[in-house]
């Protein structure tokens, strides 16, 4: 060491440069509702029964939309003038490292703040008669005052009233109001999501996060619209599962329980509901729930990601799992390598949540930023354990569910309905066909009704309906029973092909019939040898049908003239129908 530097070693200096050290500490991982969920969780603390939020926008020095500024008020406590003036202290809490409340860090509030804006404006009160007491704290003035030297310290609280614009949103009696300004990290489009869609993000992420405290009775609103619960296990009464449901199917049908609202509820089917104990934590456990969503929700298979799955958001729950601390969500997330064989499409319908009391948080390595939880080592491979069995029970009663409804529509639209409703769309851009219509629209109308006739609708009620139900189809494919040995016959009605399958020809049996019975079975119960043995069976099928093709050219003197027309228009409509219809079943 030189002369200087044992110098300098005998005098102390502070440990924190603040200004710059805060300047750093803005990078602490926050998205804008992690960090807005910082001021409403101490506003829950502070007994708040209403909270409002309010995002203003405004153009930046650059000219570009922004978000400028944040307020969160609340009808709380309020704090007194020692805690206000120790509200902007890193570090300072009046709950600090307690194992019931929230917040225990003392840096929430703050580092939140910081994360967004450059300046934070605090007004508390105790009392209606008390006057608004005011603290501040700005970044820029922090830091021109370190580089000058000087320590950056707070002002004592003064008595001051908010600013106008915002006295509308202020409590009649005790509270408080939180104010990010400068907001430098919410420019439209470079760093954010327009006004709009940021307001949808933290509407959204806020309704989950809170959810227990909306569901008991606590208003959050954000620029006047008052949040829904958003319950990803599905059920929680009136939330925002229930709203959606019961707009998309109209109305409660009779007899069944309304919620409290008058609105039906539309429960998930609880799959387990297990309290995983941790062993040498004097019997601390966490409560983890899994559920499946309701039928309603489910449907068939393959409308994951329709409209309603959409305002469900359903895909955005495939495989997460919400954490949560004191009723008060602190993660949902997908966390790696805990479900069975990994996440899959249909989990996006299995709700799973794990809730949990402080005494715990080192297992779940709980942060100062609420933000990442996951669990650790021994809770991690307990919650894993008990994932497998429930998980793999409700993919299981989603197959089942799925096959049961496939099943039923089968019987009740026909065997090829769905794919002959997909042709229609195909038809229109293929040549149009070229044999003539029936004599006269008697006969056609004749055709359709033997048609009904065959697939056994007695009543002229029902053949109407069913000839109005295939109206619109270019082509209609039935398998019905007719004698002969002709395994299709073909009618002709000018806009329509009729198209039947025997059901009594070898081929139905062999080939069909197989095949049809494995697709509407649950995956889950076939077994690899049944499904090894019908395809093999289905190839030697399809192989046979072209031999049996082949044998009948034969039959003619002149195949080639003759058949060249209807092979080649064969293997391109084919083509084309393959190409553009594909997955419907
Ligand atoms: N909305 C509020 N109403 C009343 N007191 C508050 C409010 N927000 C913060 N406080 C007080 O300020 C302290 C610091 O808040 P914070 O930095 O979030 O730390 P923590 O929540 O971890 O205690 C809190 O402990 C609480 O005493
Ligand atoms: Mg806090």
């Amino acid at each position: 060491m030189d002369e200087t530097t044992i110098n300098q070693a005998k005098s102390r200096i502070p440990m924190i440069q603040t200004g710059q050290a805060l300047q750093s500490l803005r990078d602490s991982g926050h998205s804008l509702p992690t960090a807005i969920g910082e001021v409403v969780d101490n506003s829950i603390e502070a007994k708040a029964n209403n909270i409002r939020i309010r995002l203003d926008e405004a153009l930046n020095s650059r000219g570009k939309k922004h978000v400028h500024q944040i307020a969160v008020i609340d009808d709380g406590a309020g704090m007194d003038s020692e805690t206000l003036h120790h509200y902007l202290v890193l570090g300072f809490s009046t709950r600090y490292m307690r194992t019931d409340t929230i917040g225990k860090y003392g840096v929430g509030a703050k580092l939140a703040a910081l994360n967004f804006g450059r300046r934070i404006d605090v007004w508390s009160r105790e009392r209606n008669s008390d006057p608004w007491l005011h603290v501040h704290f700005d970044l820029d003035k922090a830091i021109e005052e370190e580089t000058r030297g000087e320590a950056i310290g707070l002002d004592a609280p003064v008595a001051a009233t908010p600013p106008e614009e915002l006295k509308d949103l202020l409590p009649v009696g005790s509270g408080t109001m939180v104010l990010w300004s400068r907001v430098d990290r919410l420019e439209e489009g470079r760093l954010a999501p327009d006004f709009n869609g940021l307001r949808l993000d933290l509407e959204k992420e806020l309704s989950r996060i809170f959810r227990y405290f909306i569901d008991g009775g606590i208003a959050i609103d954000i620029n006047g619209k008052r949040l829904i619960a958003y319950d990803p296990l599905l059920l929680m009464e009136d939330s925002w599962a229930d709203v959606v449901l019961n707009k998309h199917y109209k109305q409660a049908s009779e007899g069944e329980k309304p919620g409290r609202r008058g609105a039906k509820h539309f429960p998930s089917i609880v799959i387990s509901d297990d309290a995983v104990k941790m062993g040498g934590m004097g019997g601390s456990s966490a409560r983890l729930r899994v559920t499946l969503y309701p039928k309603e929700v489910t449907r068939t298979r393959g409308l994951g990601g329709d409209a309603l799955a959409k305002e469900l958001r359903v895909r955005e729950n495939q495989g997460c799992i919400s954490f949560v601390r004191l009723n008060r969500e602190v993660s949902y997330t997908n966390v790696p390598r805990i479900l069975p064989s990994g996440v899959l499409d249909p989990d996006r319908f299995i709700g799973i949540e794990v809730a949990f009391k402080p005494d715990l948080d080192q297992f779940f390595g709980i942060r100062n930023v609420k933000r990442g939880v996951e669990p650790h080592g021994e809770l991690r491979e307990a919650i894993r354990e008990r994932l497998e069995g429930s998980i793999a029970q409700a993919r299981k009663m989603l197959e089942e569910s799925w096959g049961a409804v496939a099943r039923e529509h089968h019987e009740e639209e026909g065997e090829h309905a769905a794919v002959a409703q997909a042709v229609k769309d195909v038809d229109v851009t293929m040549p149009k066909g070229r044999a003539a219509a029936p004599e006269s629209p008697e006969d056609a109308q004749r055709a359709l009704t033997d048609l009904a006739r065959d697939l056994g609708y007695e009543k002229e009620e029902d053949q109407k309906l069913y000839i109005e139900k295939i109206k619109d189809l270019p082509f209609v494919v039935e398998s019905v029973n007719f004698p002969g040995n002709m395994f299709i016959s073909t009618q002709h009605l000018g806009n329509k092909v009729i198209i039947r399958l025997n059901t009594r020809h070898q081929f139905y049996r062999d080939m069909w019939e197989p095949i049809k019975a494995i697709s509407e079975r649950d995956p889950g119960t076939v077994s690899g040898e049944e499904a090894v043995r019908t395809a093999r069976r289905t190839i030697e099928a399809l192989t046979l049908l072209l031999i049996a093709y082949g044998k009948a050219e034969s039959m003619h003197p002149n195949p080639a003239d003759q058949y060249e027309d209807l092979t080649t228009y064969w293997g391109q409509f084919l083509a084309t129908l393959l190409g553009k219809v594909k997955n419907v079943l």
